[in-house]
């Protein structure tokens, strides 16, 4: 028998795979279509102080191998999460959550963890410093090691002890250095990546697709820039690593873990197919088994020696 465990900076998951913010809700809706407790976690919808209503539509454009998202962080705000979304989610799901928070200042980001950092719902909070959608917010903090390390100090200060995974850009040029910059300021652990900044014009129109102009690029096609990333990471930090971007196999899980991931989320591939998740968790023993993994801990990392 193959053992699937994986450990976040002490949040012990049943398995490595994760639903990642934003293409997965706020875990309910999914509750219709299967059990999610058969998850490892889920990361929800990233929320904000305020509620936001997010970028004109459109704001989805497809691609070959991926789609383009502006989204703009729709959101109901921390305060009604709490109040409505967390109680919902209770009903339907027993293990501990990943509360993704975003903002447009370091106030805003301290005062959505503290706030989430004390529902005990709640087992990691997952910053994210990489929103590509929203003007002085998001990734304008994800880009420069010190702002990414202020936010990761102000977080941790108001974590109420529970882990502080900052999620990361890949529209920088050094996505290690920023990665050392969050664990040097106290980062549990690092996730990444978030979307890649892109764009499609419509002929017809002669006008760009999204409504915002430009929009973060998932899907497919971006995971060996994924995969790379969290390889890149891996070298240069000791805390644990989320990997995402493009995995949509379990084979891509595997790959990802090999690179240097201890639990792998998927975002994109939900869009496409709800059941995604139940099906890559339903597999993966078998793929264990056939590949010869007993432990999946003893992968993370094993491609770099
Ligand atoms: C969005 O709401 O715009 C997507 C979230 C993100 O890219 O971080």
């Amino acid at each position: 028998m193959v053992n699937t465990h994986v450990n976040l900076s002490g949040f012990e998951l049943d398995n490595p795979v994760i639903p990642a913010s934003g293409t997965f809700g706020y875990g309910y809706e999914f509750a219709e279509l299967y059990d999610i407790n058969i998850l490892g976690t889920f990361s929800f919808k990233g929320t904000t102080r305020d509620p936001r209503f997010g970028n004109p539509t459109p704001r989805i454009a497809e691609c070959a191998s991926g789609m383009l998202n502006s989204v703009g962080l729709q959101n109901p705000g921390v305060d009604q999460v709490i109040a409505e979304e967390l109680p919902r989610l209770k009903k339907c799901f027993r293990k501990k959550v990943i509360a993704n928070i975003s903002g447009f200042s370091r106030d805003e980001y301290v005062c959505c963890a503290e706030k989430l950092a004390a529902q005990e719902q709640v087992g990691l909070i997952e910053v994210n410093v990489s929103c590509p959608n929203v003007h002085n917010g998001g990734m304008s903090f994800g880009t420069c090691p010190s702002s990414a390390a202020e936010i990761t100090r102000a977080v941790k200060a108001v974590a109420n002890h529970k882990p502080v995974y900052l999620k990361l850009t890949p529209n920088v040029t050094n996505v290690a250095e920023i990665a050392k910059a969050c664990e040097d300021a106290g980062a549990d652990g690092i996730s990444l990546i978030n979307t890649m900044l892109g764009m499609r014009i419509d002929l017809r129109k002669r006008k760009p697709v999204l409504a915002n102009t430009m929009g973060g690029f998932s899907g497919k096609a971006v995971f060996p820039v994924a995969l790379r990333m969290v390889w890149q990471v891996y070298e240069a930090v000791r805390i644990p690593i989320i990997g995402m971007g493009g995995v949509s196999s379990t084979e891509d899980v595997l790959e990802m873990m090999f690179a240097g991931a201890s639990a792998v989320q998927i975002g994109a591939a939900n869009l496409q197919n709800p059941f995604i998740c139940k099906e890559i968790i339903e597999e993966l023993p078998a793929v264990m088994e056939r590949l010869n993994i007993q432990n999946l801990t003893d992968i993370i990392g094993a491609a770099h020696s």
